[in-house]
């Protein structure tokens, strides 16, 4: 029996025999570890108002939402595709929120006639799209303004995202001034505040300072009349993704929120993504071939940056280990790559791991959040199996593409039209 890493991620199941069956690249989810994390934060967060909207883009599975859902959080979307996703998987329209930065009108519409529970608003031409496509249908679109603290994140500069020339949010005066004129917006009822400023947060520290100018501008908004019903401080929440890194606690988390809005009486809303499922997800690739470079070892998988590209894209560690055991095997430091056409197609560089040979599976760890959900099918490699394990049992959540499947919708050019 494979006991994953010793950690009992898997316990009980032979990751070994999975791959046997399903083959790989793998990815392979533990129900009972996002279970469990989406519990530990309802713990945390006990006692104040607030509600969890999971960040579907993490992990989008239809299968992982369910569970998400099953759990009680709701749901943080940023497309049609994404709101798709949460309302086929048995999320309550009236538990989403909707973020980012370019909504499109479609999506807008789309939203809103499924009776989403509120937008957050980026820029005053998505709050005028809302308010026209709102008056069309007869609704009323609820609302918050995503401010941007101007706060550095202390974070990977490409998931950094409250700093003022950041994409993303307003400016406090540009979101002032849409509360003073909110009758020009009869059919936004814009009574909340949003911020999100970054990702992969192992400091807490801006976490509290952007939380605290979030509470003062809303005592601020309250103080000029304008009720304020929701705070929805974003996600955020880091993982340990390697030695020596130290994962914030929910409970800090959650001091840092009771501390920041102590006193404010309206809901309080969290959209971690990575924090609920990074650890509980993995993914299992199998060596194909062990080339000697003139300096360096290379272990080349059958996984590649197509499948996992959060190394090629971000430098990002993982760690990664050999399933099937480690001991008396001599350590070498392998150049951990896939077969894809391109330097960055590296996992990791000088790794030391046990000495492993072709036919041998390992697993790429922390592969729960935005692995999947990034993969692409560059180089024509049809995108991976992913199987959910609860217990002793596995079921496929979603099936390995076929060839077909991945040229689907392609066709040769005969049907010629004029634009
Ligand atoms: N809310 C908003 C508005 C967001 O933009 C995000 C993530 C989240 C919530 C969830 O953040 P989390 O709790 O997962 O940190 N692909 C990158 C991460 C990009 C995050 C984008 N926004 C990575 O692989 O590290």
């Amino acid at each position: 029996m494979t006991t994953y890493c010793g950690t009992g991620l898997f316990a009980g199941v032979d990751l070994e025999q999975l791959v046997e069956h399903e083959g790989t690249p793998l990815y392979v989810y533990s129900a009972a570890m996002i279970r469990s994390r989406v519990r530990a934060l309802q713990q945390a967060l006990q006692g104040l108002d607030a509600g969890i909207r999971y960040a579907v883009k993490a992990n989008g599975n239809l299968a992982v939402l369910q569970l998400l859902a099953q759990a009680g959080a709701g749901a943080d979307i940023v497309s049609a595709g994404e709101l798709q996703r949460a309302l086929r998987a048995g999320f309550a329209a009236a538990d989403i929120v909707f973020s980012g930065v370019g909504k499109t009108d479609a999506e807008i519409d789309m939203a809103l006639t499924a009776g989403i529970g509120r937008f957050n608003v980026e820029s005053r031409a998505e709050l005028d799209a809302i308010q026209r496509i709102a008056v069309s249908r007869g609704l009323i679109a609820v609302a918050s303004v995503r401010i941007n603290p101007d706060v550095d994140a202390h974070t990977h500069a490409k998931i950094s995202t409250g700093k003022a020339e950041n994409k993303f949010g307003v400016a406090l005066d540009e979101a002032r001034t849409w509360f003073d004129h909110k009758a020009n917006w009869p059919n936004v009822q814009l009574d909340g505040l949003h911020m999100h400023i970054g990702s992969q947060l192992l400091d807490l520290a801006p976490v509290a300072e952007a939380a605290q100018r979030m509470a003062e501008f809303c005592k601020q908004l309250i103080m000029a009349g304008h009720p304020i019903h929701s705070l929805d401080v974003g996600g955020g929440l880091g993982v340990r993704y390697r030695d020596g890194e130290v994962a914030p606690l929910a409970a800090a988390y959650a001091a840092i929120l009771r501390t920041a809005f102590a006193g404010f009486d309206g809901r309080l809303l969290v959209e971690p993504g990575r924090w609920l499922v990074a650890e509980a997800g993995v993914l299992v690739s199998r060596v194909v071939l062990v080339k000697q470079g003139e300096s360096r070892h290379f272990l080349v998988l059958d996984a590649a940056m197509n499948d996992l590209l959060r190394p090629s894209l971000y430098e990002a560690w993982h760690d990664i280990v050999r399933v099937g055991g480690e001991a008396g095997r001599e350590i070498v430091h392998y150049d951990v790559v896939g077969p894809v056409c391109e330097t960055g197609d590296t996992f990791a560089v000088g790794r030391p791991m046990p000495r492993c040979e072709a036919g041998d599976v390992v697993a790429i760890l922390g592969a729960g959040a935005y692995a999947a959900s990034m993969g692409s099918t560059y180089n024509s490699r049809p995108l991976p199996a992913e199987v959910l394990i609860d217990d002793s049992r596995y079921a496929v959540v979603r099936k390995r593409q076929t060839f077909d499947a991945m040229i689907a919708g392609e066709q040769p050019a005969t049907d010629w039209k004029q634009p």
